[in-house]
């Protein structure tokens, strides 16, 4: 990994005055990966970088493994967008709609976000519940005026990723984005996706309204989008990747999620993870993107009137 960030010195008395007396959030700052939150509670431990309010590890208790695949290439230079974690596509997802110079999944992952709110529940003089509110230090930029978005992490029995957006203006907001999750994955040979029964786009073939998989695997490079009927957003989805070897039919990761129209799944296999630098050429093997998404390819996409709020969910169990 490579690191070389810098943050305004304010930034970091501003942390600690707001964490205050919470005693499971503490700052972490280290070579390699810059300025971050820690939470650490009776349930588990996250890492949260403020460049891009980007979680880069989730660790729970029940069996203390890494839930989240960070590259070991991943760049902390304050303005990559950083590889792995669970990086924040915001106010767009993937190419603008209409300007196609403007930058890939938004501009929310390239800035820093600052912490406005930490809340604890404590019982039996043990932390159960942290709560840690970041907003990104610029919202309104490449035309987006009055659009707000704050991003809640909250760590309890699970992680809980929540991105709300309000559109504090007079004129609707086409809203896309995306909990754009990296797993980590024992061995994507032996990966089985259980709950992502639904048609899908195909990204790399141009395909739209694919037949759902019945036995959902991945052999190649993937990148689909997946529709989702959320009635109104109220609607739960929950995912499963399991390890589908002979010995082992256990369930690695358990995703539920909301406000979303999409499912993205994403994994660029062997020759696009050698032309990525910040990917290892075998990055591949043990990751697999699973995002809670709003996308142009829904069949109404996401349109936020005036001081209308949305909140797009992502809980890893
Ligand atoms: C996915 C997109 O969400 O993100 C892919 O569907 C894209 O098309 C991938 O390649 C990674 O994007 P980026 O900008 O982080 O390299």
């Amino acid at each position: 990994m490579h690191s070389n960030s810098k943050y305004p010195v304010e930034m970091l008395s501003e942390i600690e005055s707001i964490i205050g007396k919470a005693s499971s959030v503490n700052i972490r700052q280290t070579q390699q990966q810059g300025l971050c939150l820690g939470i650490e509670n009776q349930y588990g431990s996250v890492v949260i970088s403020v460049f891009g309010g980007h979680v880069i590890s989730y660790i729970n208790k029940s069996n203390n493994k890494e839930r989240l695949w960070l590259s070991e290439r991943a760049v902390f230079d304050g303005e990559t967008p950083i590889r792995g974690g669970i990086p924040i596509c915001w106010p767009w997802f993937s190419s603008h709609a209409t300007q196609a110079a403007y930058p890939s999944h938004g501009y929310a992952r390239t800035q820093l976000f600052t912490l406005v709110e930490v809340q604890e529940v404590t019982q039996n003089n043990q932390v159960t519940n942290t709560k840690v509110t970041l907003r990104p230090s610029k919202v309104n930029q490449y035309g987006y005026s009055l659009i707000n978005m704050k991003l809640v992490v909250t760590l309890s029995e699970a992680l809980t990723v929540d991105i709300i957006t309000t559109n504090n203006g007079g004129k609707a907001i086409a809203l896309t984005q995306a909990l754009h999750s990296y797993f980590l994955v024992d061995d994507i040979n032996h990966v089985k996706l259980n709950g992502l029964d639904t048609p899908f786009d195909d990204k790399l073939t141009s395909t739209i309204n694919n037949s759902a998989l019945s036995n959902y695997r991945l052999v190649q490079e993937v990148d689909r989008i997946h529709g989702f009927q959320h009635a109104q957003y109220s609607n739960i989805q929950t995912i499963h990747i399991v390890n589908d070897n002979r010995d082992s039919q256990a369930s690695m990761h358990s995703i539920e999620q909301s406000g979303h129209d999409s499912t993205v799944v994403w994994n660029p296999w062997i020759d696009k993870s050698k032309s990525m630098d910040d990917m290892e050429n075998d990055g591949y093997k043990t990751m697999l993107c699973i995002e809670a998404a709003n996308t142009v390819n829904a069949q109404h996409p996401l349109i936020l009137a005036p001081h209308q709020s949305h909140r797009l969910s992502q809980k890893i169990l």
